[in-house]
């Protein structure tokens, strides 16, 4: 057994990688040394994230993919193990916002479309990657969920009940391909500084983090983005069915 914390030559996929914490985890990824495929839904937006990281020397090429397209995912992992040569890691980071009120005109659609995102996708995704991990030396699963899968917050519960979907996932998968040594493990972030919050006012902000996080403050998506790595690196062959806060705190706090 090898313990190296290095991830030179390894492959990583990453799904809405073309901002926030998927762009984040993207560029962590490929300063450690991993070829990197930056996939989004926004194509132009995994350009550029994959360019930038080009620019400096490092390796990352991009991919447009909508993670609700089940021939796009089989057509995008069979495009990036003939680049790279196979797939190591896959994160599965894609999501979007779903609030709606439970009696919301709304809410069948925006249910639909946060499980499809955030749910489903993970599954076909893994799937589909499945036979590729199998031939790698160090296999591994981060799937992002929240800490609203922990807790929750009114007229979130599309958002919510996905996110509890994807601990579920990550367990079941942890215990069914623990036995090759694939390991699958999720990610709980709290309050982060992305394009998915950036709409809130700063001043509520400020208060919500004062109020509920031990650290007071919003997290940065590169203090995510080191605890997905940190999750992928063969030296990490013994963590798996994890559920990990980073979360500042707000999960441990009661008062
Ligand atoms: P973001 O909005 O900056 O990034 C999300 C990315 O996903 C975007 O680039 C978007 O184009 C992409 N995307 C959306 N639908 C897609 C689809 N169908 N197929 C492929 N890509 C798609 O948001 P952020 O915050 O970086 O979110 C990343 C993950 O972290 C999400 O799963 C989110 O639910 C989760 N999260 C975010 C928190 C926060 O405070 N920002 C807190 C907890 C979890």
């Amino acid at each position: 057994m090898t313990f190296s914390r290095s991830l030179k030559g390894s492959i990583a996929l990453v799904t809405g990688a073309g901002s926030g914490m998927g762009a984040a985890t993207a560029q962590v990824f490929a300063e450690e040394g991993a070829h990197v495929a930056v996939t989004d839904f926004n194509h132009s937006a995994a350009e550029a994230v994959a360019k930038d990281l080009v620019e400096r020397g490092l390796s990352a090429q991009a991919w447009g993919l909508d993670v609700t397209d089940s021939a796009q995912i089989t057509k995008v992992i069979g495009e990036v193990t003939g680049q790279f040569g196979g797939l190591d890691i896959v994160i599965n980071n894609a999501g979007v916002s779903a609030f709606s009120a439970i009696d919301s005109d709304s809410y069948d659609a925006v249910w639909a479309k946060a499980l499809a995102v955030m749910l489903t996708a993970h599954q076909q995704i893994i799937r589909t990657a499945l036979p590729h991990l199998r031939q790698s030396k160090a296999p591994r699963i981060v799937n992002i969920a929240s800490t609203e899968a922990l807790g929750a917050t009114s007229r979130d519960s599309p958002y919510a009940a996905a996110k509890a979907g994807v601990l579920g996932l990550t367990r079941a998968l942890a215990v069914e391909l623990g036995a090759e040594g694939i390991t699958v493990n999720c990610i709980c972030p709290g309050p982060i500084l992305t394009g998915m919050t950036e709409n809130v006012p700063e001043v509520d902000r400020t208060i919500f983090a004062k109020r509920r996080t031990a650290l007071r403050r919003y997290g940065s998506p590169e203090e995510v983005a080191h605890m997905t790595v940190s999750l992928c690196l063969p030296a990490a062959s013994y963590i798996t069915g994890a559920v990990i806060p980073v979360d500042g705190g707000l999960m441990a706090r009661n008062a």
